[in-house]
């Protein structure tokens, strides 16, 4: 099973940036051997990036519309997104969740539009400080995905990858620790073999996101049920993310 790797840029960049940024991942990776390099632009990027680097490095959006087409004002659908060449969408980033109100209802329509428009999933879910404190990360990270894939069903998480980022951990410079991430990875694996069967649980690829960095990628991609990440931060610096895709390649290689 190939490591996943993506750079979500969130709201970073203006467009000489982004293009200067996108041409040196380009240039840097030469061969990502078992890694699948993928990064998540901007939105109003995403259409000049994919014509530009024509499928270099596979795009992902870092949000989808809950609905189909029609008269809804700024939002944009999975279909769009598969239109025009993008691979994947994430969903259910804590920061949309907690900053835009996105309910576990409307994370779920948000699955189901996405696969139904033959995109990836990256579905993400992941705890609180609070939560995590009061010892209820395990139900809550579980909750957050029954929720998310109640319509999804055994051929449909084939189009599905998860992502785990605990709240604490974004952008605050503490990362999880590696035992930490593994732990509550095993435990989403074995919920999956709980929601669906054994065959689902094993290839579903689990990524762990926040302050991830080349310092510490190596350690939390060699723990066995983490196959890749969610880069925030060191994802806008074309080294630090090369690097970090550097560290999942030398885990898998480790693996193997
Ligand atoms: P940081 O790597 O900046 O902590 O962000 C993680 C994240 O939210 C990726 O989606």
């Amino acid at each position: 099973m190939r490591n996943i790797v993506t750079g979500n840029w969130k709201s970073n960049k203006l467009w000489d940036e982004a293009d200067k940024l996108m041409s040196e991942l380009v240039t840097g990776i030469q061969s990502s051997g078992n890694t699948e390099v993928m990064v998540a632009p901007p939105t109003p990027f995403l259409a000049a990036l994919q014509s530009k680097y024509n499928d270099q490095i596979s795009l992902a959006s870092q949000q989808c519309s809950a609905n189909g087409e029609g008269a809804f004002t700024g939002e944009h659908t999975a279909s769009m997104l598969k239109s025009i060449g993008v691979t994947s969408v994430l969903i259910g980033h804590s920061e949309r969740r907690e900053s835009f109100g996105e309910t576990d209802e409307a994370v779920a329509s948000k699955m189901e539009r996405t696969l139904e428009a033959g995109l990836r999933a990256i579905l993400c879910c992941g705890e609180n400080l609070d939560e995590r404190d009061a010892g209820n990360h395990f139900e809550r990270v579980l909750g957050q995905l029954s929720h998310a894939l109640k319509n999804v069903d055994a051929a449909g998480m084939e189009q599905v990858v998860i992502a785990y980022e605990p709240i604490w951990a974004i952008g605050t410079g503490r990362t999880a620790s590696a035992a930490q991430a593994q732990e509550m990875h095993a435990t989403i694996r074995q919920h999956l073999s709980t929601l669906y069967n054994e065959t689902v649980a094993s290839s579903t690829r689990i990524l762990y996101g926040g302050s991830c960095k080349p310092s510490n990628a190596l350690e939390i991609f060699t723990q066995p049920d983490v196959n890749g990440g969610l880069i925030g931060g060191a994802s806008l610096n074309s080294s630090d993310f090369l690097a970090i895709v550097a560290a999942s390649n030398e885990a898998i290689s480790k693996a193997v």
